[in-house]
């Protein structure tokens, strides 16, 4: 065991996995609730180790991880097999598997198989999907199938286009009461928790005392009940635009070129690899090998 005091790096002691009652206890005790996504088996892991509550693998991987120009391509194949990447990484998050566009829409029966999938082939604990309107109907179904459900209003992705583009929601009264009522009917269908995107912070200072359950915010304020980042925007992996309520704590990207640029250029000046990069072989053994390989080649190339 090393004799080293714990440093202000040292990863956090790891707790009790998180379930939704933790989730709920959290909201009781005014404990916030830290939420990332994550997309793959070392994001997880990152996030497990910095002590994150909530994993979401976030249809934001059709950009951030797969190169889509927005979330609406994405398969359910495609999430299914990120998401079965970061269950492997996980131990104390609840991982939540969100839906992607075209999956869950059409009929309660689309909407559980779907859910379904996440939870059996991938080892979600919960799934998400967006709007209110006809998700309400869904996320009963879902939650009435035995799988928990996420729901996110505001500014909903999968559905910018109708919204008027990557926009701010709820920015008058009527609007904001649409998206008010979406929440409250979302938990009355058994939403676990709330996502609020892209919200002024005073439609949420006077939504959230309103909800039962803990509402999580992405660019909607301080008054939720915790707060959602994209890894890729949080780590400043991800060179796309910046939505104005990103944070970047770091600048991972530049961390990387940095890396990969030193490497091209120790490769061209030869200086990797190193006499300690390589595997040593016995001087007689490397001299017989020598002898085996020239009578091989002479064998088959004869003058
Ligand atoms: O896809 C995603 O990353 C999300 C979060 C921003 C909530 O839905």
């Amino acid at each position: 065991m090393s004799s080293r005091p714990p440093t202000a790096t040292a990863p956090p002691a790891k707790g009790k996995p998180v379930t939704l009652s933790t989730l709920a206890s959290k909201k009781a005790l005014g404990e916030p609730i830290a939420m990332v996504t994550a997309y793959d088996h070392p994001s997880a892991q990152v996030a497990d180790a910095a002590d994150v509550d909530v994993v979401l693998v976030g249809d934001s991987a059709a950009m951030t991880v797969l190169g889509y120009p927005s979330t609406v391509p994405v398969s359910v194949d495609e999430m299914l097999m990120l998401t079965a990447a970061v269950r492997r990484g996980l131990e104390r998050p609840l991982l939540v598997g969100d839906l992607p566009f075209g999956s869950y829409e059409a009929t309660d029966e689309q909407a559980i198989a779907t859910a379904q999938r996440f939870v059996k082939e991938a080892g979600c604990d919960a799934v998400k999907i967006e709007r209110g309107g006809s998700s309400i109907a869904r996320a009963r179904a879902i939650t009435g199938a035995g799988i928990p459900v996420m729901g996110h209003v505001g500014l909903t992705p999968q559905t910018a286009v109708a919204l008027g583009g990557y926009r701010s929601q709820g920015r008058t009264a009527d609007r904001a009461l649409e998206l008010a009522w979406d929440a409250l009917e979302l938990e009355r269908a058994g939403c676990f928790s709330i996502v609020l995107e892209a919200i002024p912070s005073a439609v949420t200072e006077l939504l959230v005392p309103r909800l039962g359950v803990p509402v999580i915010g992405i660019g909607a304020g301080p008054a939720t009940d915790g707060q959602v980042l994209v890894f890729h925007d949080l780590l400043g992996i991800y060179d796309g635009h910046a939505a104005r309520f990103v944070k970047r704590y770091t600048a991972v990207r530049d961390q990387m070129i940095a890396g990969v640029t030193a490497y091209v250029v120790d490769v061209r000046d030869r200086n990797y690899p190193g006499p300690e990069h390589g595997y040593e072989m016995a001087p007689d053994e490397r001299d017989r090998f020598a002898d085996l390989l020239a009578a091989r080649v002479n064998a088959h190339n004869p003058t």
